[in-house]
């Protein structure tokens, strides 16, 4: 009997061995199996503590890009990292730090799941290319595409696997300092770019080492911030949200976008953190977004102070149940969604189903295959600076460049025997041409303007600062005190401009008066700036107004007086070197802009597809009963789309040829310059009549075509269903049959028009 007891149990322990053995071949190690098999595998061995742990972000030890959370300090985090407690951390950046915490999640951990590394690559990160809203006025989805290329090859090789890029908000209103991180006020264009970027980052290989998670943001409405002040309620209407709003998250899904981040606002009284309608009915049941969804930074325990949740107990059941998959530095997943599970608030099955997507990701990464991918130092050595990552951020910096006014030619400069002035502080400052959100870029890397001119020898260059931007020097994290009162050194600069040939004005915003809380009601020249203008104006009236700035400003008085005005946004590394060339006309201006800039702050939100109203321009008319204001126009002075070149293109013999469901249009643009440029060409509808009134123009195509002196070409757009039609206001897709116009040209101010019917 005993023997026979003794065979029983080794046979069992036999059967035992077998089963491991087999269900080993199963494991989610086994990089044979497809990616779902062993996320159900890995899910499968994981106790809820663990599941949790995924949905689990920690900020990194040093940079702080939010509110320091409440309840997080170092020593629990390593003590949660090492139980396996986190699915993922940002702000930690550079091989060593990488490495550092990646082995404690690989090597100390039960499982060994690697984490996702974050972090907010938002133009570049050592080497910085133009601001977003900068890069977008290139209108060149090539030159974006390859920017957001070099942002990934140089994060990827610092440790990072994951940018919180590309922020595709739409806004229309500039006193809201995010603007500089969009692609500006059209979804259209908004969308193009949107798909650009995250082609650039994510390449077609998530497990190449330099390619790098994309991140769709914020999800949704966050640029409709009432008065643009940040973080501020929003409150639209369904109709906006369908058609102004939700478009580049959507371009951005269908661009293969692996993660998204919902938002700190409320939309129309749900915070977005905690919307179960943006988040599980639109993006993940009906858009079928099969990556996560992560929150910002804190917007879970901001549900509290919004009035929506009560504890952080009830913020984490919230938003969990929301469809919000991990959770950035609220501390709330970590403490609570166990008991929330326990308690049959939060079913087993909305953690499982988030774990699933955020493993999925980590899966398609190869973490798994290899948790130390990005953790090369030689790679981290060479591939950081060097001339490729160079080359492009000059690239952009150029085609970035839009020149808004050009009054006699005085632009470009000659190259040889001019005295130039150079003035304003921002002329030479190697630092504010960054920009904002630069965390890794270090101080003092950019190409100053005067670095930029110099470069050239032909002329001599005198410079004398005027007056300062910004008192102090601005950070990422400090409030900045605009106003700069000091004019002590305006006499010296009207010295040195008063014996120029022309003077060169460096003025605008510093780099950290945009960006993440930096509203602003005057978004005129901050400090004394307008009034060194002016004064200057007063002894050399041969000014070139380059302009340094993170959002459009109202410039009526530099409008009405100066001859030449370039807008240079912030530029980035190589940012003088770009507007040199520009200015001396090595590169020809093409940039457009993709926000309109206003003549006032009173006329905000303001934006080129709006609403014709039952009272639109009475012209001719001396009554005061029409949608207008008082003392202003009603228009843009720099509207969208807007950009002059150092040439001229004509805009002629537009055919239009309908073909079963499709617009077939033509146009000829010649080039009736001097010189060889570049032109986007912008194709507009208006839909006259609908259920649902649609704006007075929407561009629904543009290309960006180079013409030598003198040379023609054709340019074709094909207009389907997909460019005639809108979102009702339950969010469907239709289109309606009537008349449509049609306008083309280089700015939203068309040049040609005509019309057509859709049956
Ligand atoms: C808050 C910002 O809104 C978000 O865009 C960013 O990615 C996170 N902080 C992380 O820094």
């Amino acid at each position: 009997m005993k023997k026979l007891k003794k065979i029983i149990s080794l046979l069992t322990l036999a059967g035992m061995v077998f089963s491991c053995s087999q269900t080993s071949k199963l494991t989610y190690k086994d990089m044979g199996l497809p990616i779902n098999d062993r996320v159900n595998d890995l899910l499968s061995k994981m106790t809820l503590e663990e599941k949790i742990g995924q949905m689990n972000q920690y900020n990194g030890f040093w940079n702080v890009t939010g509110p320091t959370p409440i309840q997080g300090d170092a020593a629990k985090k390593y003590k949660d990292l090492r139980k396996g407690y986190v699915g993922s951390m940002l702000n930690v950046r550079g091989v060593k730090e990488v490495r550092a915490v990646q082995k404690i999640a690989v090597e100390e951990t039960r499982l060994g799941i690697p984490l996702v590394i974050g972090f907010d690559v938002i133009h570049g990160y050592e080497t910085l290319s133009p601001i977003p809203l900068a890069e977008s006025a290139s209108w060149d989805l090539e030159a974006i595409q390859k920017s957001s290329e070099m942002a990934a090859l140089e994060a990827s090789a610092a440790g990072i696997n994951w940018t919180f890029a590309p922020m595709v908000d739409v806004s229309r209103d500039a006193r809201w300092g995010r603007v500089m991180e969009g692609a500006g006020e059209d979804p259209y264009l908004g969308s193009k770019i949107a798909k650009a970027r995250i082609l650039g980052f994510q390449g077609t290989d998530l497990s190449k080492e330099n390619t790098i998670l994309a991140c769709a943001k914020h999800f949704a409405g966050y640029g409709f911030a009432e008065s643009g002040r940040d973080y501020n309620t929003v409150d639209i209407g369904t109709s906006t949200l369908h058609n102004i709003v939700l478009p580049p998250f959507k371009a951005s899904v269908d661009a293969g976008v692996r993660t998204f981040m919902n938002s700190f606002n409320e939309l129309n009284g749900i915070p977005a953190t905690g919307n179960s309608y943006l988040q599980r009915d639109l993006l993940k049941q009906e858009w079928k977004f099969d990556g996560f969804v992560i929150s910002d930074w804190g917007s879970m325990v901001e549900m509290i102070a919004h009035g929506h949740a009560k504890d952080l107990k009830h913020a984490a059941e919230i938003a969990a149940n929301a469809g919000s998959d991990m959770d950035m530095e609220s501390n709330a997943y970590v403490h609570h969604l166990a008991d929330l599970v326990k308690e049959g608030k939060v079913k087993e099955s909305v953690i499982d189903d988030a774990v699933k997507r955020i493993l999925k990701v980590k899966f398609e990464l190869g973490l798994f295959e290899d948790p130390y991918r990005y953790c090369d130092e030689k790679r981290e050595q060479n591939v950081i600076g060097s001339k490729e990552v160079l080359d492009a951020s000059l690239d952009l910096a150029k085609k970035s460049i839009v020149l808004l006014k050009n009054q006699n030619n005085l632009l470009p400069l000659k190259k040889q025997g001019q005295k130039i002035a150079i003035i304003g502080a921002l002329a030479n400052d190697k630092t504010s041409p960054l920009g904002s959100w630069r965390i890794a870029a270090k101080d003092s890397t950019a190409v100053s303007v005067l670095e930029g001119l110099n470069a050239y020898k032909g002329n001599s260059i005198v410079y004398a600062k005027g007056a300062d931007v910004a008192l102090g020097t601005p950070d990422f994290i400090t409030e900045v005190k605009i106003n700069n009162t000091d004019k002590s050194e305006f006499e010296e600069a009207k010295k040195v401009a008063k014996n120029a040939d022309v003077v060169v004005m460096v003025l605008g915003e510093h780099g950290f008066q945009s960006g993440e809380g930096r509203s602003r009601v005057d978004i005129g020249l901050p400090g004394v700036q307008q009034e060194l203008l002016e004064e200057i104006y007063k002894v050399n009236k041969n000014i070139v107004l380059v302009l340094n700035n993170g959002r459009p400003l109202t410039l009526g008085w530099a409008d009405a007086n100066i001859p030449s005005i370039l807008e240079c946004w912030q530029l980035g590394t190589q940012s003088g070197h770009a507007i040199a060339q520009v200015l001396y006309g090595d590169y020809n201006p093409s940039g457009k802009l993709p926000m309109s800039f206003p003549r006032h702050v009173g006329q905000l939100p303001l934006y080129y597809n709006y609403k014709n109203t039952g009272r639109p321009i009475l012209p001719g008319k001396d009554v005061v009963f029409w949608s207008h204001f008082q003392d202003e126009k009603n228009s843009a002075l720099y509207p969208f789309g807007h950009g002059l070149s150092y040439t001229q293109f004509e805009y002629e013999n537009l055919k239009v040829h309908q073909k079963e469901d499709e617009v077939h249009v033509k146009i000829g643009v010649k080039n009736i310059g001097k010189l060889k440029g570049k032109e986007v060409v912008q194709l507009y509808l208006r839909d006259l009549v609908a259920s649902v009134t649609r704006p007075v123009k929407e561009l629904k195509g543009f290309e960006l075509i180079e013409l030598e002196a003198g040379e023609e070409k054709i340019v074709e757009f094909v207009l389907t269903n997909k460019e005639l039609g809108f979102y009702d206001n339950k969010g469907k897709f239709i289109v309606e049959p009537g008349e449509f116009k049609l306008f083309l040209g280089g700015s939203s101010k068309t040049v040609i028009e005509t019309s057509f019917e859709i049956k």
